[in-house]
This record gives C-alpha cells, structure tokens and sequence, in this order.
C-alpha cells in the first residue's frame, strides 16, 4: 500500500495527526483515518459513502472519469468480446483467466450443482402468483441457509468454494422457477448439456408441450449481458453483500441481502423503470416533457438509465450494450421503436446544459432492457436478470472479504435527535 502521509492539526485542541495515505496499484489515493477518532476524537461525515473506502480489494478496478472498467486488470472491452459468463465469474473469483482443464472443470462444477432441493419448489410455491421475482428471489436464496447451515464452516476455504459454485449454479434455476410460478407452468429443471446461459433460457421458456429450439443469438446476448453485470466493485448491493457477511451471517443470507439492496430503482432496479418510463413516454414528441420532468426538481420523476455515482464521462458497459442493441435486434429482425425512442432520448439529454453539467450519462440500464425485451423476457424480470449475473461479483467479493478476515463493519454517526429526557409517565404527558 504506501507511506505517504498527510498531515492535519486540529485547531481546537491544537493536536497534530499524521494520516496515512495508501496507494493501490490503481485509482485515487486513500486516506487511512482509523487513528482519526482515537487521536484527535472525530468521526468523519460522509452521507452515501461517497469518498470512502470501506475496503481494499483485488477484484474490480473503475475509474469514472475516464470511463475504465476492469475485472481482475482485464478491460471489460476485452471480456465482452473475447469472453464468457462462465469464464468471467471464474476470473471474478479466482484471479485469472483460466486454463483449459481448470475451465473444464468450473464448468463443470457448476453443471452439477445447478438443481435445488425439491422442498426449496415447495416454499416457492406458497408465494403469491404475482409476487415480483425480486421478493421470490429474496426469499428463495436466503431460505437456502436453511438446507446448508449447520454443518457448513465458514473458516474452511473449501466450504466457501463450493457455496460460491452453488450460489453461481442455483441462481438461474432459482430465477426461471420464480418466473414460471408467475405464469403457471410446471417446473423446468436444468439440463446438463446446455451452457449457462443457454440453460437458463431452457429453464425460462420450455413447456412440456412441444421441444424449445434455443435461438444462439438470444444465448449469446444473454451472455454478454451477464458478463457486463458480472461485477462493479463496491457498489450498493456488494457492500451490501460485505456488511452482512461481516457479521458472519450465512452466505445464502448475505447474497439475499445483496439481492433486496439491487432491486430498489436507483441501483438494479432501473433496468425495469426505464422500460416502463419507455412505455409511458410512449413516442418522440414526448421526449421534451419528459426531459423537463427530469429537470425540474419539484418533480420527484428522474430520467432512469441516466447518471452513475461513479461514472462521470461514461458508462463502458453503456457503451457496449448500446452497440449490442442495435446488432442483437438486427440478428433477430425485430424493429423495436423504444430503440428508437431510446436513441432520441439519449440524444436530447445529452445537449441539454442540465445534464451536461452535472454528466449524466446514460448507464448499463438504458439499453438493457430492449435486449432483455428482444429476447421475450418480461420487464419484472430484468432486475432478476441483473441478479444472475451480479452473484458471481457478490460471491468473489464474500470469498475475498471471508479469506481477509477482519471487523465487523459498523459505520458511525452524527446525532441530530434529542440529546437527553426525563421519562414522563403516561398520564403526565
Ligand atoms: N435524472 C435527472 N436528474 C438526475 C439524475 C437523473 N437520472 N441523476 C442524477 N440527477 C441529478 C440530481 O438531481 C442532482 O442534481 P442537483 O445537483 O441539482 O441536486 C445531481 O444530478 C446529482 O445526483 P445525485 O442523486 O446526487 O447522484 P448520486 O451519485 O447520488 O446518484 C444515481 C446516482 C445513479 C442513483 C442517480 O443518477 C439516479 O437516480 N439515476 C437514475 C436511476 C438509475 O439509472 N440507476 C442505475 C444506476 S447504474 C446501475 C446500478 O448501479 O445498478
């Protein structure tokens, strides 16, 4: 890490403090304040964790301002084109790309650990028939701590290993089940001889009834997309993932966590509102009311896809399934005219001074939903969708934070209530 340190005196007490300053192999410098409290008696104040390092990691590397994003030193450019899902949640949690025989054997692995407890259907079941995904989703992972908990040891790496690969493997299954509950079709177990995303759209989509033919381009899409969600370092449901895990609660508990945290519609949950604010704008002549919406802040509507805490120039993955959006639907012959809209509204906000200068963007949600449409996925999927993919990043990220131990994470406050009361019994209030 470094030993830079930055000096900083307290004009009240007069007190001096050196701060160490750390120094990754990339990004901003960072501050150690973990004397600041014993030394000087401050906490710091940062609403939303905007500048703080909750942790260090080896995992995912973004800067946002020039739009980089890698998985391991790999650009995300590079996973897109050349790479898979699988190969990319091997990367995410292992370090390297890797070998064929290690490959083989991930792939493999995770084939075989694909199918769920039948009870595990039986608790689906009970939820209502138009549950959102999402709440099924919850649900369903954290109840998997009930079918492997009391012999599971979270100090042995082995354990942890093969959690992850249950966790990688179960979530597709998991994901299709919720879907077909909502449409009442029987459940679809996976079949080994698909890939992964392959069998996901075989578990989504086959009815007993007649064979389903699995169109490639819709397989490979899916793959793309998964390998852009895969992981987007300490992001709200990750941190989210770490919290939880910092108490040494069950993984299945703690990716629940990481699910409930993606679906609110400032982080995964956009995915969804933008098809559904698509829909409402319903044609280019409403884009400019629209736009005004977004702009005027007595109005709570805000335009979804757009802006990025982290990125402040662009999105890369924006980027690419921009382009993948207009190919897969190519692919398809499918004319879809929320592309269309889509592009004018991308167009429009991007010449307006009010998105200029704050750089909003569009983000990995702007386009993902018209491929995710193009594919016949429903729009209450598409957060479930998300949450596929964002395992693999979720269980890197527990196996690293499991394999460097530490505290649990407690974050402090600044207290604005009452500072101190006398009890006054009822009948005297
Ligand atoms: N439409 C209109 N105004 C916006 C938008 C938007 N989508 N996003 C930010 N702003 C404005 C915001 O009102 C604020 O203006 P002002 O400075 O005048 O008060 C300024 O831009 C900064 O916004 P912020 O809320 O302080 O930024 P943040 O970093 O806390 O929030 C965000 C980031 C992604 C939650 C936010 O941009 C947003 O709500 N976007 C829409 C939802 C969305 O697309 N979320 C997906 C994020 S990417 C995928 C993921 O993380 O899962």
């Amino acid at each position: 890490m470094s030993d830079n340190k930055v000096n900083i005196t307290d004009p009240v007490s007069g007190k001096s403090l050196d701060l160490p300053v750390h120094t990754g192999s990339c990004g901003d410098p960072v501050l150690d304040i973990s004397k600041l409290h014993k030394e000087l008696g401050y906490f710091t104040y940062d609403p939303g964790f905007s500048v703080t390092a909750s942790c260090s990691s080896e995992i995912t590397f973004i800067d946002g301002d020039q739009g980089i994003l890698r998985y391991r030193g790999y650009p995300i450019e590079q996973l897109a084109n050349h790479s898979s899902f699988i190969e990319v949640a091997y990367l995410l949690l292992y370090g390297d790309l890797p070998a064929p025989a290690e490959f083989r054997k991930f792939e493999h692995d995770i084939t075989r650990h694909t199918m769920v407890h039948d009870k595990l259907n039986t608790f689906l079941k009970g939820f209502r028939y138009d549950s959102h995904p999402m709440a099924i989703m919850s649900g369903v992972v954290a109840s998997l701590a009930g079918f492997y908990h009391d012999d599971f040891d979270i100090k042995d790496a082995e354990e942890r290993d093969l959690t992850a690969k249950r966790l990688i493997a179960k979530m597709p299954t998991i994901a299709a089940a919720a879907y077909r509950h909502h449409v009442g079709w029987p459940t679809a177990y996976p079949r080994n001889s698909l890939n992964y995303t392959e069998r996901f759209l075989d578990m989504m989509f086959s009815v007993p009834a007649e064979p389903y033919k699995i169109n490639p381009v819709a397989a490979r899409a899916l793959d793309l997309l998964f390998i852009l969600h895969a992981d987007h370092e300490q992001n709200a449901s990750t941190s989210t993932v770490r919290l939880v895990a910092s108490t040494g609660a069950n993984p299945y508990a703690c990716i629940s966590a990481g699910i409930a945290a993606l679906w609110g519609p400032a982080h995964g949950g956009a995915n969804e509102a933008v098809l559904d604010m698509l829909n409402e704008i319903g044609s280019v002549e409403h884009v400019g009311k629209f736009i005004a919406k977004a702009k005027d802040k007595n109005d709570p509507f805000r335009l979804m896809g757009f802006g990025h805490r982290v990125y402040k120039n662009f999105d890369p993955r924006a980027q690419l399934i921009r382009s993948a959006c207009h190919d897969v639907l190519d692919d398809l012959g499918i004319k879809d005219p929320l592309l269309d809209l889509a592009m004018e509204l991308e167009k429009i906000a991007l010449e307006d001074d009010y998105f200029i200068e704050r750089k909003l963007y569009p983000n990995v949600d702007f386009y993902s939903g018209i491929i995710y449409k193009a594919l016949n996925i429903p729009t209450s999927m598409f957060t479930a969708m998300f949450a596929i993919a964002r395992t693999s990043g979720w269980v890197a990220q527990w196996l690293e934070q499991s394999a460097q131990g530490g505290r649990i994470g407690r974050p402090r406050q600044l207290y604005t209530g009452v500072a101190e009361r006398d009890y006054l019994p009822i009948d005297k209030r």
